[in-house]
C-alpha cells in the first residue's frame, strides 16, 4: 500500500498547516466554543514539553481530572463531549493566540503556556515527523529543517505561535513556563504553577510529583500502559516512543550543522526582533 499524499494528510485553516484529523468544522466551531470559568488551558507548540506538563498538572490535581486529546484535533463531536463533562476541564491545545477560542479569553480562563528551545524542537518534530505515519514523509533531515524556518509544518510557524502567546505573557490568567526552566528545577516550576493554580500542594507532595513527573519515570509509566492510547494527549500516535525520546536539552547540536545554526539564528534574531525571548 503506498503512503498516503501531502493532501490527504494536511490541509490548511487560517493559513495555518492542521492534520487532516482536525475537521475542518471542528476548527470553525472553535471560533463560538463555550468556555468555563475554571477551565484551564495547557498551550504549547507541538514538541515543547506539552506531556510534561500535562503529567505534572494531573498529579497535582491528584488525577481527578479529565484530559482530553487537543481541543483542535477530531471531528465536532469532540466540541460536544465536552460540554458534557461536568467535571473541571483541562483542555490541551497547539492553536496560536489568535486562532484560541474567544470564549476563553472573554472568561478569563487560566491558561499554561510551555515554550522550549526552537531549535531542540525542530530535532524533536523531525523525530516525530519521520516515524510517524499519519504525518507526510520526510526523507532528511535537512529537509524537514526548511520547511521548519518556513512554518511549513502541523501548526505552521514556531515564531509566529511563540508571539503569538508571548505578547500575552503578562497577562494574569496566562502562566508562560520554559521547559529549560522545568529541566533546571521542576520543583520550583511545580510550585509556580500550584501557586498559579490555587492549590494548596505541600513541598513533601511536590517533591513526589517531581519524582514521578522524571522522564524515565513517564516514560516507563507510558510503556506499561501502553496498549491505551486515551492516556496521551497527542491525538497523531500512541506510540510512546515517539514522545519519550530524549528529554534533553540540546539534542540540536547533534544535527545542525554550523551553517544551519548561523541560518537559523539570523532568522530568529530577524523574526524575534521585538521578543523578549
Ligand atoms: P525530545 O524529542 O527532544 O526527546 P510534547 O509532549 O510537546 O510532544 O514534547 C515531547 C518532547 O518532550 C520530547 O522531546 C520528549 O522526550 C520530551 N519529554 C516528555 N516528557 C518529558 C519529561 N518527563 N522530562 C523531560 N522531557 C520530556
Amino acid at each position: 500500500m503506498s503512503n498516503p499524499s501531502e493532501a490527504e494528510l494536511i490541509h490548511t485553516f487560517k493559513g495555518i498547516p492542521f492534520t487532516t484529523r482536525s475537521s475542518p468544522e471542528l476548527l470553525k466551531a472553535l471560533d463560538t466554543f463555550d468556555a468555563r470559568e475554571d477551565d484551564v488551558l495547557l498551550v504549547s507548540y507541538p514538541k515543547s514539553g506539552t506531556h510534561w506538563l500535562a503529567g505534572v498538572i494531573t498529579k497535582l490535581y491528584n488525577t481527578q481530572v479529565t484530559l482530553t486529546s487537543p481541543i483542535e484535533f477530531g471531528d465536532i463531536s469532540k466540541l460536544e463531549e465536552l460540554n458534557k463533562l461536568s467535571t473541571k476541564r483541562i483542555i490541551p491545545t497547539h492553536l496560536d493566540y489568535n486562532m484560541l477560542p474567544t470564549n476563553f479569553k472573554n472568561k478569563k480562563c487560566k491558561m499554561i503556556y510551555i515554550s522550549r528551545n526552537p531549535k531542540d524542537i525542530a530535532v524533536s518534530m523531525y523525530h516525530y515527523y519521520r516515524d510517524n505515519p499519519n504525518l507526510p514523509t520526510i526523507d532528511t533531515w535537512t529537509a524537514f529543517f526548511d520547511l521548519f524556518l518556513k512554518g511549513d509544518v502541523v501548526c505552521g510557524s514556531w515564531f509566529d505561535h511563540f508571539l503569538s502567546w508571548e505578547e500575552h505573557e503578562n497577562d494574569k490568567n496566562v502562566l508562560f513556563l520554559f521547559y529549560e526552566d522545568m529541566k533546571k528545577d521542576l520543583p520550583k516550576i511545580v510550585k509556580e504553577i500550584s501557586l498559579f493554580l490555587g492549590l494548596n500542594i505541600s513541598d513533601n507532595d511536590i517533591q513526589d510529583i517531581c519524582m514521578k513527573s522524571s522522564f524515565s519515570e513517564m516514560k516507563s509509566d507510558t510503556e506499561k500502559e501502553n496498549s491505551d492510547p486515551s492516556h496521551t494527549v497527542c491525538a497523531l500516535t500512541s506510540n510512546r516512543k515517539l514522545i519519550f525520546r530524549k528529554g534533553t536539552v540540546g539534542d540540536w547540536k547533534n544535527h545542525f550543522t554550523p551553517k544551519q545554526n548561523r541560518r537559523f539564528e539570523e532568522i530568529f534574531n530577524e523574526k524575534m526582533k521585538l521578543s523578549k525571548m
